[in-house]
C-alpha cells in the first residue's frame, strides 16, 4: 500500500470497506472518515463478535490507532453517543484515538423527521433513504443554516440557531406531535451531550496535516459507494455527499498531495438497497440465491439487498472517477458452486452499444446488460487464504475482471472473518 489511502466502494455501496478498512487499519496510525453519517453501517467480525459501526471509524477495533470524523460527514452526535456506549461496555478504550471535526454539520432528530416525511411525499419516486436524515442535513449544510458541532460548545447561539429552524421548517415542526419536532428538548439533550464531545472535539484538517508531516500514515475511509454519489451517482437515486475520492478533500481539509493511493472495494457481484436503476440486477432464483448466500440484507436498515451480476461498465466509471488503482474484491465465496457466473461487459441502449455509464443516468432504466459468461467452479472459495488455492474458475474470473478494469487485485476476502483473506501483494 502507499503510505496514504483513500478507500472508496465501487458500487452502490456495502461493498464490504468496513472489513478492508480493519484490515488495512492494522497498516496505517490513523483512520479518517471523510462523508456520509450513520446512514452507512460497516461491519465488522473479530473473532465471534460482530461489530456494526455508522459513524466511528473502522479502525477504532486496533488498538493505537488513531480515528478521525472529518468536516465533510453529518454527524449525529445521539447515534455516536450510542457508539461510543458500545465501545465502553466492550471495554474498548477510545480516549485519545476519537477526533471529531467541530466544523462537522450535525444530524438532529428534526431531519430525520424530515428525511420521513420527504420520502413519503415522493410516493412512488421515493429514494428509499436510510431516513437517518442525511439529505436534510446537507440541504441545511449547503443552504448555511445548518447547526455544527463547535455550536455545542456556545450555547446562546445553538439556542438561536434552533430557534431559527422553527422558522424555516415550520411545514414540517409547527404542531407536529413527534417528538423529533420538539426542539426545547433536542436544545436540552444537545446540552446533555456537551461534556462527552469536549475532549474529543478537534482540528481534524491540521491533525492530519501535522501527522502526515511527522511521517505517520493515514487511510482515509470512504462510506457508501460510487454509484450514490451525489455528482456521480445515479441522482436523483443517490445519497446526499460525494462519496468518491475527490470528497475526501474536502471532506477532511486536506491537500491532494496527502493522498499515495486509491483503493476500490469491489463485491464480486453487485447489491443496491433502496430505490433506482440496477441494470445487471437479477430477479431470479440466482438473485434469491445471492442475497441468501451472502446475506444481502441492509447493516443500517434491515432492508433485502436487490442483487445482481457484477457490472464492468459501472466499474469503468468507478476506476475513473476515482482514480482506482488497486481493488479488493470481496465475497468472493459467495459465488461457490454457480455453475456460470455472468459478468455485465457493455449495455445495449436501443440497439447501440456502451461501454461506458452514459451521461443520463436515468438511461441505465432503459439499458439491457449484455454479459460475457465464465464458467463457475467446483471446490469452494471460503476461506482460502492463498491467491494459488482458489479454484482455477475463480482465479479467472478475478483476472478477467482486474484486466477489463486495468487494476491490479490488492486483496480478495474470502469470508467474513478477518483471516479469512488473501493478501495479493
Ligand atoms: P440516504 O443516504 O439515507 O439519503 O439514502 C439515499 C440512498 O443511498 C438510498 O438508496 C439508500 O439506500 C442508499 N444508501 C445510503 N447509505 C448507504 C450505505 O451505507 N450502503 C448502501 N446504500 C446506502
Amino acid at each position: 500500500m502507499g503510505k496514504n489511502s483513500i478507500v472508496v466502494g465501487c458500487q452502490w455501496g456495502d461493498e464490504g470497506k468496513g472489513k478492508i478498512v480493519d484490515l488495512l487499519a492494522s497498516e496505517v496510525d490513523i483512520v479518517a472518515r471523510f462523508q456520509g453519517g450513520a446512514n452507512a453501517g460497516h461491519t465488522i467480525r473479530v473473532d465471534d463478535k460482530k461489530y456494526v459501526f455508522h459513524l466511528i471509524p473502522s479502525g477504532i477495533l486496533h488498538e493505537n490507532k488513531v480515528c478521525c470524523i472529518g468536516n465533510g460527514v453529518v454527524l449525529d452526535p445521539f447515534g455516536l453517543k450510542e457508539e461510543i456506549d458500545v465501545l465502553t461496555s466492550q471495554g474498548i478504550d477510545y480516549s485519545n484515538r476519537l477526533a471529531i471535526s467541530g466544523a462537522a454539520n450535525m444530524v438532529l432528530p428534526y431531519h430525520k423527521l424530515i428525511d420521513a416525511i420527504q420520502e413519503k411525499a415522493r410516493g412512488t419516486s421515493s429514494i428509499g433513504t436510510t431516513k437517518r436524515g442525511i439529505g436534510p442535513a446537507y440541504i441545511d449544510k449547503v443552504a448555511r443554516h445548518g447547526i455544527r458541532v463547535v455550536d455545542l460548545f456556545a450555547p446562546e447561539r445553538l439556542r438561536k440557531r434552533l430557534d431559527y429552524q422553527l422558522k424555516i421548517k415550520a411545514q414540517y415542526l409547527e404542531g407536529s406531535d413527534d417528538e423529533r419536532a420538539d426542539l426545547d428538548r433536542t436544545y436540552d439533550e444537545l446540552l446533555g451531550l456537551v461534556d462527552l464531545f469536549k475532549p474529543l472535539v478537534r482540528d481534524v484538517s491540521r491533525f492530519l496535516y501535522e501527522s502526515d508531516k511527522a511521517g505517520k500514515t493515514i487511510l482515509f475511509e470512504g462510506a457508501q459507494g460510487v454509484l450514490l454519489d451525489v455528482d456521480l451517482g445515479t441522482y436523483p437515486f443517490a445519497t446526499s455527499s460525494n462519496t468518491t475520492s475527490g470528497g475526501c478533500l474536502t471532506g477532511l481539509g486536506i491537500g491532494p498531495n496527502m493522498i499515495d493511493t486509491v483503493v476500490g472495494v469491489v463485491k464480486a457481484y453487485t447489491t443496491r438497497v433502496g430505490a433506482g436503476p440496477f441494470p445487471t440486477e437479477l430477479i431470479d432464483d440466482t438473485g434469491e440465491k445471492l442475497r441468501a448466500k451472502g446475506d444481502e440484507y441492509g447493516a443500517t436498515t434491515g432492508r433485502p439487498r436487490r442483487c445482481g451480476w457484477l457490472d464492468l461498465v459501472a466499474l469503468r466509471h468507478a476506476v475513473r472517477v476515482n482514480g482506482v488503482e488497486s481493488i479488493a474484491i470481496t465475497k468472493l465465496d459467495v459465488l461457490d458452486g454457480l455453475d456460470e457466473v455472468k459478468v455485465c461487459t457493455e449495455y445495449d441502449l436501443n440497439g447501440e452499444s456502451l461501454s461506458e455509464v452514459p451521461l443520463d443516468m436515468a438511461e441505465l432504466f432503459h439499458v439491457k446488460p449484455v454479459y460475457k459468461t465464465l464458467a463457475g467452479w467446483d471446490g469452494t472459495c471460503t476461506a482460502k487464504t492463498s491467491f494459488d488455492d482458489l479454484p482455477e474458475n475463480a482465479q479467472k474470473y478475478l483476472r478477467y475482471v482486474a484486466d477489463d478494469l486495468g487494476v491490479e487485485i490488492k486483496i480478495v476476502s474470502t469470508g467474513a472473518k478477518r483471516d479469512e483473506t488473501i493478501i495479493c501483494q
